[in-house]
C-alpha cells in the first residue's frame, strides 16, 4: 500500500474513532471534526502538537488558528514550508475547553499517531510542548518541559523536543529558545543546502 493509502485509510478509522466517550459526545455535539494531521506522506520532519483547537476541529486540519499561524512562520523560517512537512497532534479530537488531554485520551489515542509515525518513517521529529515530547520520550505524565528539551536518538531517529507555539504566543521572549533547540535540525539542513558533506 503507498503511504498516501496507508494515511487515508487511517484517516477514516480516526473519523469513526468513538474510544473517548466525552471526546465524542463532544465532536459529534458541537459538529467538529476528527484532526487527523496533514502534510507530505514522506516527510523527513514530522511535528507533533497537542489537541486541536475550535478552529482545527471546525475545518479537520491541524494547527490553523493563532498557534498554527506562529506554527508556519516557525517552518518558513528553517527553510521549509508545511507542505514538506508532515504535521499532527496527541490528540486528534478537541478537548471540551481546550483542557490538556487526560491519560486515558493520551493511551487510546497513541495508536494513531505511533502509525502515522510508522508509514511516514520521518527522519526527524519536533515535539512541540510537553505531551508530545512525553509520548515520544516515553516519559511519566508529570515530567517538566525543561528536562525533555532540544536533541535526543529514538530508533535511528533524531527527535527535538522544544516549547508549543500557544506557549510562545504567551511568552515571546521564549522563541529564542525555541530557535536553539531546534538548531540541530538547521543546521544539516543548511548545509544539505550549501552542498556541503
Ligand atoms: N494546538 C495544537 O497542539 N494542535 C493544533 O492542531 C492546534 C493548536
Amino acid at each position: 500500500m503507498l503511504q498516501s493509502e496507508a494515511l487515508q485509510h487511517l484517516e477514516s478509522k480516526i473519523a469513526a474513532c468513538t474510544k473517548c466517550h466525552e471526546l465524542t459526545q463532544y465532536r459529534e455535539g458541537c459538529g467538529y471534526k476528527t484532526v487527523p494531521g496533514a502534510g507530505n506522506p514522506n516527510a523527513r520532519i514530522f511535528f507533533i502538537g497537542e489537541a486541536p483547537g475550535k478552529n482545527e476541529a471546525e475545518q479537520g486540519f491541524p494547527f490553523v488558528g493563532r498557534a498554527g499561524n506562529l506554527l508556519t512562520n516557525i517552518i518558513q523560517a528553517i527553510g521549509l514550508t508545511r507542505e514538506e512537512v508532515f504535521i499532527a497532534n496527541i490528540l486528534k479530537c478537541r478537548p471540551p475547553e481546550n483542557r490538556d488531554p487526560l491519560p486515558e485520551e493520551s493511551k487510546n489515542c497513541q495508536p494513531y499517531l505511533a502509525l502515522q509515525i510508522k508509514v511516514i518513517n520521518p527522519e526527524w521529529i519536533v515535539c512541540l510542548g510537553r505531551y508530545a515530547a512525553r509520548f515520544m520520550l516515553e516519559k511519566d505524565p508529570e515530567t517538566p518541559m525543561r528536562s525533555m528539551r532540544g536533541l535526543h536518538e529514538k530508533d535511528g531517529r533524531k527527535i527535538i523536543c522544544t516549547y508549543h507555539p500557544s506557549y510562545l504566543l504567551h511568552n515571546p521572549s521564549q522563541k529564542a529558545e525555541v530557535v536553539k533547540d531546534l538548531e540541530p535540525l538547521i543546521s544539516v539542513l543548511r548545509t544539505e543546502r550549501n552542498g556541503v558533506q
